[in-house]
């Protein structure tokens, strides 16, 4: 039995598999430029955040309907299920949708089908967060808030995601006041590959409660203090780093310093179709590579559902961490 985790930092985009790429192309009538999934899986070679954005947003094509959302979803939670986790709170990015003319309530309603029965079906429970395209303009982002007004009752949070570099947080500044007096929870991507400059201005601008990534605020000791004192929780995601060389390979992640700096991290996928693996192959290759003791996979663990937006069910989530705090680690970590 894998390690009980929460995932919280994953794009639901990133979730598809060449396989699925295929069928759903095949059941939409698009035409993929890869001969097959072997030759697109040759595509998986990434120089930096950019390069796995232009094959991320092309490979959107295929997904068109409701059913496609779902199945997306679906196939997602019964993968994470099998590797421990047992929470998602899960970025979609509608604007990459709506340029192709899909709808806000095609994308929403199509994961919601998938996720309102997550609990039952995976036994995972589930928040989804709507990111805004920080390569996109501040207008784009606050007419995507706009027309995601109906849903809100199945959105928990916003965020922030793709191009880092040139796009800082404080662009966005209306759009998070917006989503704050609507009630929604804040996060932002920021120091992937950016600056530290940008995290402390997600914070500061943006107001938001936990950084995605934040790995070079490292470069910031003053930062680092900051992020340790106000807890601020920190999603990880190593192999996504490895490959898209934010770090050069997964031996040098700094992971490990992170934990013993008293910085709250977490681990998680990001984007796992593309990066080689999910939730629990990031434990165990953290495990493997980076020499991490049980307990401070057990620490991991109980970060992310401590880092997670459980505050409307606290019962759910204090039965959550006794799981972790229960959990006997046998041979195979993950
Ligand atoms: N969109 C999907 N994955 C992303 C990442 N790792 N960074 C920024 N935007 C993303
Ligand atoms: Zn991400």
């Amino acid at each position: 039995m894998p390690l009980p985790k929460a995932e919280l930092h994953l794009h639901i985009e990133g979730t598809l598999e060449p396989e699925l790429a295929f069928e759903l192309a095949a059941r939409n009538g698009v035409t993929l430029p890869y001969a097959d999934t072997d030759t697109l899986r040759e595509a998986y070679r990434f120089e930096d955040l950019q390069s796995f954005l232009n094959l991320y947003y092309e490979l959107m094509a295929v997904l068109r309907t409701e059913r496609d959302f779902e199945d997306l979803a679906n196939a997602y939670l019964a993968r994470a299920a099998a590797q421990g986790v047992r929470h998602a709170e899960i970025f979609f990015d509608p604007q990459a949708h709506l340029a192709r003319g899909v709808s806000m309530g095609t994308v929403v309603e199509g994961l919601w089908r998938a996720l309102g029965r997550s609990a039952e079906n995976h036994g995972i429970s589930t928040r989804l967060i709507m990111c805004f395209l920080r390569d996109e303009s501040a207008e784009s982002a606050l007419t995507t808030l706009d027309a995601a007004k109906p849903y809100l009752d199945r959105i928990t949070g916003v965020g922030l995601d793709s191009a880092e570099v040139g796009h800082p947080p404080v662009k966005f500044r209306a759009v998070y006041e917006a989503a704050a007096a609507l009630g929604l929870r804040r996060v932002a991507h920021a120091g992937e590959e950016g600056p530290p400059e940008y995290i402390t201005e997600a914070l500061d601008v943006l107001g938001v409660e936990r950084v995605d990534h934040g790995l070079r605020c490292l470069e910031d000791p003053a930062l680092v203090e900051r992020l340790v004192r106000e807890r601020i929780p920190l999603t990880l995601c190593p192999l996504s780093n490895v490959r898209l060389r934010t770090v050069d390979t997964l031996a040098d992640h700094p992971l490990p310093a992170m934990l013993d700096a008293g910085l709250l991290c977490t681990v998680n996928s990001d984007d796992p179709a593309y990066f080689g693996g999910y939730a629990g192959d990031n434990f165990a290759a953290v495990h493997r590579t980076l020499g991490l003791t049980e307990e401070r996979l057990r620490e991991l663990a109980r970060n992310s559902f401590l880092a997670s937006f459980l505050e409307d069910d606290e019962e759910r989530r204090a039965r959550y961490l006794a799981e972790v705090e229960a959990y006997q680690f046998g041979d195979a970590v993950s």
